[in-house]
């Protein structure tokens, strides 16, 4: 049955967020079709859409295959109406150093959270373009700007959701097409991901401070698929290493070595019997909803515990900035010494 309401697709719908996002879309007066692979979010996530007085509709996708994410949006579009909006939050990720990662798990981390992205936004502008009219937001990092230790598979899957967010972008410009493409590039938030993602690493992770919440990021996507911007990097800290890898990406280089490693390890050691979302979905426990485990730091940018490490922070960067400066100089002037030997003439030289 057809309704006057609009009409969202969100996926990573069950948690994190995605989840978050749809309570936004539902509390503005959106019907939302949710897509992720585990029941018990999903349902949790349409209790909350129906709460609101909206609908909802539950389809179990995985985001990495192509024939399910197409054949979810046609579900949609006869089961609730045109879309509107369509939003790709989903992702997964490894937590290892790369050596430690296997390549199936590099590639399915990739197809999960790169190609989700792609096949997401190909099932929506099959739909949109032929009417002219529709929203994509796709959820990207600070980490699709900056490449950090223990997130090679994410990182470089960041990097490439933004490198196919432009190309898109500039060719629904190209084609005068009322379809907008915009990315959003979140902060850390408190989410699911650090308890359920594959990690190798000793200690618990945890997103690197200030830690947003997930309402913070819903916010932004939303604003995002109202005023159709190109981009926006949500976050003060944000903006800071996004400005520093576009400006000094030696520095940046030193400042996440010396500072990622440890940030992004809780001091708790990783549980043994630590579930992996990798391949399936994490829910035998329930609905895990929006949040993740770190309620107390969860106040963004001037949050006591960040602005009493701003010290140290800046230390560490100064440190970082001369370390940076200090190698450009020794490769400059190994560089010179190459050149110096390779014009000095050698012997049996005629000039
Ligand atoms: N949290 C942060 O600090 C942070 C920072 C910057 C950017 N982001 C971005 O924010 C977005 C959401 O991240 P999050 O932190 O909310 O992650 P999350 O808490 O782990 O939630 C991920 C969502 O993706 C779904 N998902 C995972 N694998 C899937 C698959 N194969 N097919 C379909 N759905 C799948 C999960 O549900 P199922 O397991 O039920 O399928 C879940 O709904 C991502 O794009 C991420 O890159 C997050």
């Amino acid at each position: 049955m057809m309704s006057e309401r609009p009409i969202v697709v969100v996926t990573g719908a069950s948690a994190g967020a995605g989840r978050a996002t749809v309570r936004a879309f539902a509390e503005r007066g959106f019907d939302v079709a949710l897509l992720a692979r585990g029941r018990a979010g999903l349902e949790g996530a349409a209790a909350e859409v129906e709460g609101a007085g909206g609908r909802a509709i539950c389809l179990p996708t995985d985001v990495a295959e192509w024939a399910q994410v197409r054949a979810a949006a046609r579900r949609v579009e006869e089961e609730l109406g045109p879309i509107e909006v369509w939003v790709n939050s989903a992702m997964t990720t490894v937590f290892a150093w790369f050596d430690d990662v296997r390549p199936e798990e590099f590639r399915r981390a990739t197809e999960v959270t790169y190609l989700g992205q792609v096949h997401g936004t190909m099932a929506a502008l099959e739909l949109m373009k032929p009417r002219d009219r529709g929203r994509i937001v796709n959820v990207g990092s600070a980490l699709s700007y900056v490449g950090i230790p223990l997130q090679a598979a994410y990182c470089g899957a960041k990097f490439a959701c933004r490198g196919f967010f432009e190309s898109v972008h500039a060719e629904l410009l190209a084609q005068g097409s009322n379809v907008a493409i915009s990315m959003v590039h979140l902060p850390a938030v408190n989410t699911p991901q650090f308890d359920w993602c594959l990690s190798r690493l000793p200690n618990k992770p945890q997103p690197v401070p200030p830690i947003y919440p997930p309402e913070t990021a819903a916010k932004f996507i939303v604003r995002a698929a109202t005023d159709g911007r190109r981009s926006k990097i949500v976050g003060s800290w944000n903006k800071v290493v996004v400005g520093a890898a576009k400006f000094a990406p030696a520095v940046l280089s030193e400042f996440v070595a010396r500072t990622a490693v440890s940030g992004q390890q809780t001091p708790e050691p990783a549980a043994p019997d630590r579930p992996a979302n990798l391949f399936e979905p994490v829910d035998r426990d329930g609905d895990h909803g929006a949040f993740g485990s770190f309620t107390q730091q969860d106040r963004g940018f001037w949050t006591p515990s960040f602005l009493e490490s701003l010290p140290n922070t800046a230390r560490t960067a100064a440190e970082a900035a001369v370390a940076a400066a200090r190698h450009k100089v020794r490769s400059f002037v190994s560089s010179s010494a190459v050149a110096r030997r390779e014009a000095r003439p050698t012997r049996g030289d005629s000039t």
